[in-house]
């Protein structure tokens, strides 16, 4: 379906007061508006804030206005008259307060209803994005961490592609690099049948690394094998690059077994991709000069780190840096990507910011973060466990990922069925359930901290009914859902019939919260935070609450306005949720 895009509610207002401010100030000012939401509801829904700072630019050639107040009057007085605007009034040194109509915001509501959310989604400067995430190691364990990536990268995805960005979900896993040699040369010596043998003889991978490594430590002969056996793979012969090439895939089938569960879709391009395109990449930086000896490496010098950025290490080898730039490289030459977003834990970001700083060097990057094409890191803080260390289980030293799910679906089910859900319901339902609870608890507990800051795991804090959990808020989905249902109204015939009307004073704080839905995924995109998004739901659902509390739904006069009102709420907390990657459920 075409959908035509709208402007969000706060691009109309300021809108509004650009054209206002034209007619204030010299246009040669340029001045951009500068609105935002208000703190009280009492003083207004939206206010400007541009006359203090306007007042010290022009208070000198324009003497009529006296004070940071006159230029607010003056701004107000010439706001455009518009269908959206119930009143204006100034407040103290000069923010311009507006009132929406609430006519005009129930019209854009139900259009919404009609149309579908679709037509509320931001608009954003660019036409493609790539989005680096969950990239884990071959043979290596996928931890927490890597799940943090998965989850947040894959949020961040759905919200540009929501946006309508053509979104390159890219995993760039680490299937490239010594530790291959040692691999290789371990499954020769311990699987002599390798070739012929399913991939699951191995069984666990990550006890297969540990072997091979410390045979390697160990055996001085097996590291000059290992070593030799890294030449070969990288010469591309034939019997080293298939060795390589099922290690790999059964990583790939431990990683996508995580992947499924969770939802979420990735497109392998892992190191070994960009492998071909090092050396080029690296004499196109040689010849702009970047690129100097150091201690018999090849290094480039970025400016405010002491430390180089190595891209040639000493024997001659290329490393995770000069991965990186030669990827770089083919996602905006070869796949044209406006803007590159990668998602690792906080402790990358030195690494991100060198070779960021040598492709701003090199010309790749215009810099400054309203330019284009642009790069950005996502960083995001530890999982500790209660303990407030790094998270781990007792038994072992790392959490399995498989596990961690498989617990949150657990108990969720046996939630359910403590509350009577195994004899209501069929088994298939109880199982969805669970796992859409389960699993959208787990990604919800991540994402809604501000993704920077530790956060502890903690599975009754994040299964708990009450508080801003999941679980809380797929209840308060399903309860919506049911209201409708039990009206016993077809909510289709309404939206075609009935009209929606925001007249008690708990309506319409649910529908300007309904109505902001754009501005804040823009905003949750544009800053590259979900827990923006979250912490819109929470509140979405405690103005529903509210709402719900004091005004009769079903059987008052009000009924089909209601009804309507029910059902955009949950049409807008469906979409937070799925941008959110978490599955909604419409029955408890
Ligand atoms: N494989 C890396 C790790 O596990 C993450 C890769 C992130 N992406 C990138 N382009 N460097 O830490």
């Amino acid at each position: 379906k075409d959908t035509e895009k709208m402007d969000s509610v706060k691009q109309l207002i300021e809108n509004l007061f650009g054209e206002s401010l034209k007619l204030t100030v010299p246009d040669e000012l340029d001045v951009v508006p500068i609105v935002t939401p208000c703190k009280d509801l009492r003083h207004g829904d939206y206010q400007c804030n541009n006359a203090m700072s306007l007042f010290a630019k022009v208070k000198d050639n324009m003497p009529e206005f006296r004070n940071p107040r006159a230029v607010g009057q003056a701004i107000e007085n010439n706001l455009p008259a518009s269908d959206m605007i119930e009143r204006s009034s100034i407040a103290g040194p000069g923010y311009v307060n507006v009132v929406l109509s609430s006519k005009w915001m129930a019209k854009r509501i139900h259009n919404m209803l009609v149309d579908g959310i679709e037509t509320w989604a931001p608009k954003l400067p660019v036409q493609r994005a790539i989005v680096d995430f969950s990239s884990p190691n071959i043979a290596k364990e996928m931890h927490v961490g890597h799940l943090r990536s998965t989850i947040i990268g894959d949020t961040l995805a759905r919200m540009l592609e929501f946006s309508n960005v053509e979104v390159l979900r890219r995993n760039h896993v680490g299937d490239w690099g010594t530790q291959f040699g040692m691999l290789i040369e371990y499954l020769f010596e311990q699987y002599p049948n390798w070739e012929a043998s399913a991939s699951q003889d191995i069984g666990d991978l990550q006890k297969f690394y540990k072997d091979s490594k410390r045979r390697f430590d160990e055996d001085g002969d097996f590291k000059e094998r290992a070593q030799r056996a890294v030449v070969s793979l990288q010469g591309g012969e034939e019997k080293y690059r298939k060795a390589w090439s099922q290690i790999c895939e059964i990583s790939r089938n431990e990683f996508e077994r995580v992947y499924q569960r969770l939802g979420v879709v990735l497109e392998e391009k892992g190191e070994s991709f960009y492998n071909p395109y090092i050396t080029k990449v690296l004499e196109l930086l040689s010849s702009k000069n970047l690129i100097v000896e150091s201690e018999g490496a090849r290094v480039i010098y970025v400016e405010g780190v002491e430390r180089p950025l190595i891209v040639v290490k000493r024997d001659g080898g290329f490393n995770y840096a000069s991965t990186d730039l030669a990827a770089l490289w083919y996602r905006l030459n070869e796949e044209k990507a406006e803007w590159i977003i990668y998602v690792t834990d906080v402790g990358q970001r030195e690494h991100f910011e060198m070779f960021f700083s040598a492709a701003r060097l090199a010309g790749w990057l215009p810099g400054g973060d309203d330019k284009y094409p642009k790069v950005s890191h996502v960083g995001f803080g530890l999982v500790l466990g209660d303990d407030g260390k790094r998270f781990r289980t007792r038994s072992t030293e790392v959490v399995k990922l498989v596990d961690l799910l498989d617990e949150a679906k657990t108990r969720c089910k046996a939630a359910l069925i403590e509350r009577g859900k195994a004899v209501e319901w069929t088994t298939e339902e109880l199982e969805k359930t669970a796992e859409a609870v389960g699993y959208g608890a787990v990604k919800y507990a991540d994402l809604k901290n501000n993704r920077l800051t530790n956060y502890t795991f903690n599975f009754d804090q994040m299964l708990n009914d009450k508080g801003n959990t999941a679980v809380y808020l797929l209840y308060a989905h399903a309860r919506i859902c049911s209201i409708i249902r039990k009206s016993g109204k077809d909510i289709e015939e309404l939206k075609k019939v009935g009209t929606l009307a925001l007249d008690h004073p708990d309506e319409r704080v649910l529908g300007l919260h309904l109505l902001q839905f754009s501005e804040v995924v823009n905003e949750a995109c544009t800053n590259l935070l979900p827990n923006i998004l979250c912490e819109y739901l929470y509140n979405l659902s405690e103005d529903y609450t509210r709402f719900y509390t004091n005004c009769q739904v079903v059987g008052s006069a009000e009924e089909t306005s209601r009804l309507l009102l029910c059902e955009a709420t949950a049409v807008v907390m469906r979409k937070c949720f799925h941008l959110l990657g978490i599955t909604p459920v419409y029955k408890i």
